[in-house]
């Protein structure tokens, strides 16, 4: 019996041993902080393009905390996670890394230290840059003025906080290096497949993952939960109106494409991010999507007329909802097959009523309304207040029952109860 013992405990460290082994990755020696000025001011204001299209500032920015100075949370099925400190503060911060050590972090998802990072950071997206590409990153960052924040300890359940088993999941579903460009294609669509896949990072959160938080090869942009969020599918719109090239340009420059209605939630923060785009790199990743955009199979033609012109509500339920509509969202959206008014977008053709899977997006855009700020359209108060979950469940049923000719949402109710609990972790 002991033997027996002895010799499972000699396997396991074998085990323990050969896992070190295999996800050893040596340190990069600590250099002094490299002085700003030493940085072409191009390079920089390059670096800053890309970091704001990156998400980088908006993931490693806590919500008014100092810029890039970590801290922002980001949930996941796993637990939480805090973005680092990436501001050139020695102690705390990347002061002390070499641009080869920034360059590894972004190429292989290892820190300057050997220890291997998590996905939740898009480095597998970032591999594929180019060198030329995180060589900007690291002349922006570097000349930011340094900021003291200690990184917060991420909440992941044992086992999955051990860094070591990173080596594993790379070796399973990590691809490293550069974009490489698909000769199928001219160089208009590869440029926007670079910036999306690349840059952008845009299928971090509109590409599901598996149970181990890698993305679903198979399935890209097949639409998938970010914080409490549905991001939509990008290859086959829910919405009843087809995107046009034109029109994704809009929502990716503006916010906003008369047709879909604007961003919302965490997409919000991504069109801002963009904004340093110059309007080609904007139309090169608009022909890369709407090339994956497949005809959806519904029908076009009906659908739009249903949602400019709703039916009358059915159940008794959807009666409640019809009138609170019209004493609470009329005045803005417009009554029932009149065009908005305050608005820009007939509320019909809104991706948040067309959702196939959940009413997350309708349901928080009303318990939270929509922010005005910074240049993006759109500005809905909030009606966590006023609504019970009852109200709540009314509007939402009418809105899809009326205006759209999908069936009803399975789990209304208890989408609502956990919209309204504010929780994004326990939204699914
Ligand atoms: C979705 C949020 C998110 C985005 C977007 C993001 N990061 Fe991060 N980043 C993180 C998190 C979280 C970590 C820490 C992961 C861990 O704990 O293993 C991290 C780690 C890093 C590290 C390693 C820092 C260290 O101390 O080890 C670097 C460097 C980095 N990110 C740079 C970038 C750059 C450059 C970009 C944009 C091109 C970017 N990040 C975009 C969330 C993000
Ligand atoms: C004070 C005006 C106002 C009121 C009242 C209002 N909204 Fe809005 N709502 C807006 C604006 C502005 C936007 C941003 C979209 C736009 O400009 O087209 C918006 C956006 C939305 C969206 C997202 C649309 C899209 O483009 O994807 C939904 C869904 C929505 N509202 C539902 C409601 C519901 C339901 C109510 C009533 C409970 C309501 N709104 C009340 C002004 C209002
Ligand atoms: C941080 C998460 C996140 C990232 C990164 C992100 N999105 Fe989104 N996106 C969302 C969410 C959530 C929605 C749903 C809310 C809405 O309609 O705006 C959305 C909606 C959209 C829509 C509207 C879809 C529709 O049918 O109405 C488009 C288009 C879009 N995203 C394109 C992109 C592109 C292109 C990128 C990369 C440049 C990108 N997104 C990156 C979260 C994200």
């Amino acid at each position: 019996m002991a033997r027996h013992i002895l010799g499972a405990l000699g396997v396991a460290a074998v085990a323990v041993v050969a896992l070190l082994a295999f996800a050893y990755r040596p340190a990069f020696a600590p250099i002094a902080p490299p002085a700003a000025a030493g940085f072409p001011p191009e390079l920089v204001a390059a670096g800053e393009t890309l970091a704001g299209a990156g998400n980088c500032i908006n993931c490693h920015t806590a919500p008014g905390g100092p810029a890039n100075a970590g801290g922002k949370v980001t949930h996941t099925r796993v637990g939480r996670f805090y973005s680092p400190n990436l501001t050139p503060d020695a102690e705390t911060g990347i002061g002390n890394w070499s641009q080869a050590a920034f360059t590894r972090a972004l190429r292989e998802g290892v820190s300057r230290d050997g220890r291997h990072l998590f996905p939740v950071f898009p480095y597998p997206h970032y591999t594929q840059l180019t060198d030329a590409d995180i060589e900007a990153l690291y002349a922006y960052f570097m000349t930011r003025p340094p900021v003291k924040a200690p990184g917060r300890p991420n909440t992941v359940l044992f086992p999955l906080d051990i860094r070591a088993l990173q080596a594993v999941w790379k070796a399973l579903f990590f691809k490293p290096g550069p974009y490489r460009p698909d000769p199928g294609h001219d160089t208009r669509w590869n440029r926007g497949a670079y910036l999306a896949e690349a840059v952008a990072a845009c299928a971090d959160c509109h590409t599901d993952r598996n149970g181990v938080g890698a993305e679903q090869v198979g399935h890209p942009y097949a639409g998938a939960m970010i914080d409490g969020w549905y991001a939509t599918s990008l290859d086959i719109s829910p919405s009843p109106a087809r995107w046009t090239e034109d029109e994704f340009f809009a929502f990716l420059r503006h916010g906003e494409s008369p047709p879909h209605g604007v961003a919302l939630g965490p997409m919000r923060a991504v069109v801002r991010g963009l904004a340093r785009l110059p309007d080609d790199d904007l139309r090169a990743m608009a022909t890369y999507f709407i090339s994956l955009n497949r005809p959806s199979g519904r029908a076009p033609q009906p659908d739009i007329a249903r949602a400019l012109s709703p039916v009358p509500p059915a159940t008794d339920v959807q009666k409640r909802g019809a009138a609170l509509y019209l004493e609470s969202c009329a005045s803005c959206h417009g009554a029932p097959g009149q065009p908005p008014s305050v608005a820009h977008s007939p509320i019909g053709l809104s991706e948040a009523l067309w959702n196939p899977y959940r009413p997350y997006n309708l349901l928080l855009a009303m318990l939270d309304g929509v922010d005005g700020h910074d240049g993006l359209p759109g500005a809905m108060p909030a009606f966590r207040r006023k609504f019970s979950n009852d109200d709540l469940i009314a509007i939402a049923d009418y809105l899809r029952a009326s205006y759209t000719t999908l069936p009803q949402w399975g789990l209304l109710e208890e989408s609502t109860t956990q919209a309204a609990r504010n929780d994004p972790l326990s939204l699914r």
